[in-house]
């Protein structure tokens, strides 16, 4: 059975499932080259079927995440906004609602705004900004279109079953293990946490489905009071907390643990604030904003730990697996596998909203499903997180023939010793090989590798081609076989996706302190198993033997408020408009003048 996976929302995306194996999934960001892209991801969906050898009309069912899209998300979309886009929002359209008493009109205040290209719905069907049935309608009637499937080879999941879906279905021990799985986010179809319980891959049951869940809401809001985009840049609140002085993020961790609680499976509140914005706003005036950023994340942590236990003593479970935006705060990933009581803990690669379509289509292979259940029961959809487009030899070459800027470069066929030689000796390499990586983290194939030994390879990359913020930590990815040399991992959890933190040892330290979080020392690393990527494996190999450390720096291949590069011209252009001096496409080692 062809199942296609689509999600038009934040971060859209399409997954293809072939026979209940995962075979393509991407993001609409990489292909058009803006972050987190939403509306219908007709790029995405294009290279999905290409990989699979598909049409639009080979696919036997379409899975759709969510059922309530506000129209007016798809005219304006917030991936365009500024910092100060996201303020006027606050101030021009939840603040007279909240507190004026007036209804102004989103659509008018952001005028400037709309993309009417965006909208590629029949308009007619929609009554007004906020009508999301009408929007269901329209969005239906587009995919019936599109594909050319009647309404009764499409089904629309609600956020959260997606959500959950996903990763209990792309859970390695799903056969063997009971899993009680937690989604929380922003929020999707009224839902922002939900719990749910599954006996050794049968179908998952939910337990608990909460809209008080505000842990992600009362994150986003913070960063954006921290100034910063609400929706992108949480990561760097959670970045900064490790260098407050606890002493400074009292005053501001008081502040939110007056508000929301842990209430069994749910959320209630011991002071209820009518908003998360203003409420924060005022009551955090005055305080640092380290101590803010420490303050929300001891607070994120505790809440979560806390949600955590009470699912483990009612479902009697102690292996957990989390997912949703809020799963991507690894720090609060670390608190909770910590816990006593936690056996094991998975969160999966792009947990946030890129995987709901990976969830729908997983849904739809099980409830409409041909084969017998048990075959369904086994059924792993994610072999590998390589799941976008690949470039062989000839194509690589072919396109490099035709891309121009590479006068005066050398461009030779790069033996790994000769690249591992260059890492070692301090270079920094950008590469671009193999099939690319789902979700937001890159994982080797669109990476940009260093020496992770010395501290101030921060600062190279910084100034080569990243400005990240300075306070931001880089990762590294660690041969499996070196990972206790590095970091301490009593419970043998896996690492394969950097959605997991731990502390370092004194080994860590020494060899990969490039890698480490700059002031508390912990890592999230990319565990990398020969058989999952064995280029990618044999070239962290070959640094090994040139230098004795089993891991490399390993950082995302792209400029800063890019999309991670999708395809060789990308890479070419993102290395000729960086200070990258090296370049590993493919087979192909490209250097600058003077730089081979
Ligand atoms: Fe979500």
């Amino acid at each position: 059975m062809i199942i296609l996976g689509v999600n038009e929302g934040h971060n859209a995306s399409a997954a293809l499932l072939v026979d209940g194996k995962l075979i393509a999934a991407i993001s609409e960001d990489r292909p058009t080259r803006q972050t987190t892209r939403s509306g219908f991801p007709f790029k995405a969906i294009d290279e999905c079927l290409a990989l699979g050898g598909l049409s639009r009309r080979d696919i036997d069912r379409l899975a759709i995440s969510t059922q309530h899209l506000p129209p007016k998300y798809f005219w304006i979309p917030r991936e365009t906004f500024s910092i100060r886009d996201f303020w006027r929002e606050q101030n021009e359209y939840w603040k007279p609602r909240l507190f004026e008493g007036t209804r102004p009109a989103y659509m008018e205040i952001f005028k400037d705004k709309v993309d009417p290209s965006r909208f590629v719905y029949d308009p007619s069907l929609i009554k007004n900004e906020d009508d999301v049935e009408g929007m269901l309608e329209a969005r239906l009637r587009h995919h019936e279109q599109y594909f050319g499937l009647p309404r009764d080879r499409i089904t629309v999941f609600d956020h959260h079953t997606c959500h959950a879906w996903y990763a209990y279905m792309v859970h390695p021990k799903r056969l063997e293990q009971d899993l009680v799985v937690f989604a929380a986010d922003g929020a999707g179809d009224g839902v922002n946490g939900s719990v749910w319980y599954g006996a050794k891959g049968q179908p998952l049951k939910a337990l608990h489905r909460t809209n008080q869940c505000n842990i992600g809401r009362i994150y986003r809001y913070v960063t954006l009071l921290l100034g910063m985009k609400q929706f992108e840049h949480a990561f760097k609140t959670m970045g900064l907390a490790p260098y407050a002085n606890p002493k400074y993020g009292q005053a501001a961790y008081e502040v939110f643990a007056e508000t929301l609680q842990v209430d069994g499976l749910g959320f209630s509140y011991r002071i209820k604030p009518k908003d998360h914005f203003f409420y924060f706003k005022e009551k955090l005036e005055g305080l640092r904003f380290d101590g803010i950023a420490w303050g929300v994340q001891q607070r994120t942590e505790e809440l979560l730990s806390a949600w955590v236990g009470n699912g483990i003593r009612e479902s009697g479970c102690g292996h957990v697996c989390m997912t949703g935006g809020v799963a991507m705060n690894i720090k609060a990933n670390k608190v909770v596998w910590e816990r006593s009581d936690v056996e094991s803990l998975f969160v999966p690669p792009g947990s946030g909203d890129e995987s709901l379509s990976i969830g729908a289509a997983c849904k739809v292979a099980v409830d409409f499903a041909q084969l017998p259940a048990e075959t369904i029961a086994q059924c792993q959809p994610m072999t590998s997180i390589y799941l976008g487009p690949a470039y062989d030899e000839a194509d690589t070459q072919h396109r490099l023939d035709r891309m121009e800027g590479l006068q005066g470069c050398t461009i030779e066929k790069g033996p790994l010793s000769r690249v591992a030689q260059l890492l070692g000796s301090g270079r920094v390499v950008g590469r671009f090989a193999g099939r690319s990586e789902f979700g937001q983290r890159a994982l080797g194939n669109r990476s940009i590798l260093a020496d992770p030994r010395p501290r101030e390879v921060v600062r190279t990359i910084n100034e080569m081609i990243k400005q990240r913020d300075f306070w931001m930590p880089f990762a590294s990815s660690v041969l499996a076989q070196r990972m206790s040399d590095y970091v301490i991992n009593p419970k043998h959890l896996r690492g394969d996706f950097m959605t997991l933190a731990f502390d370092s040892t004194a080994a860590g330290q020494k060899e990969m302190i490039g890698g480490l979080h700059p002031y508390d020392l912990t890592s999230r690393p990319h565990v990398v198993e020969r058989d999952a990527n064995p280029d990618y494996h044999a070239l962290i190999a070959a640094f090994e033997k040139e230098t004795g450390v089993g891991a490399l720096l390993n950082t995302s291949f792209n400029l800063h408020g890019e999309p991670i590069v999708h395809t060789p011209e990308d890479a070419v252009s993102t290395f000729l408009r960086s200070g990258l001096d090296h370049l590993l496409l493919g087979e192909w080692l490209i250097s600058k003048p003077g730089k081979s």
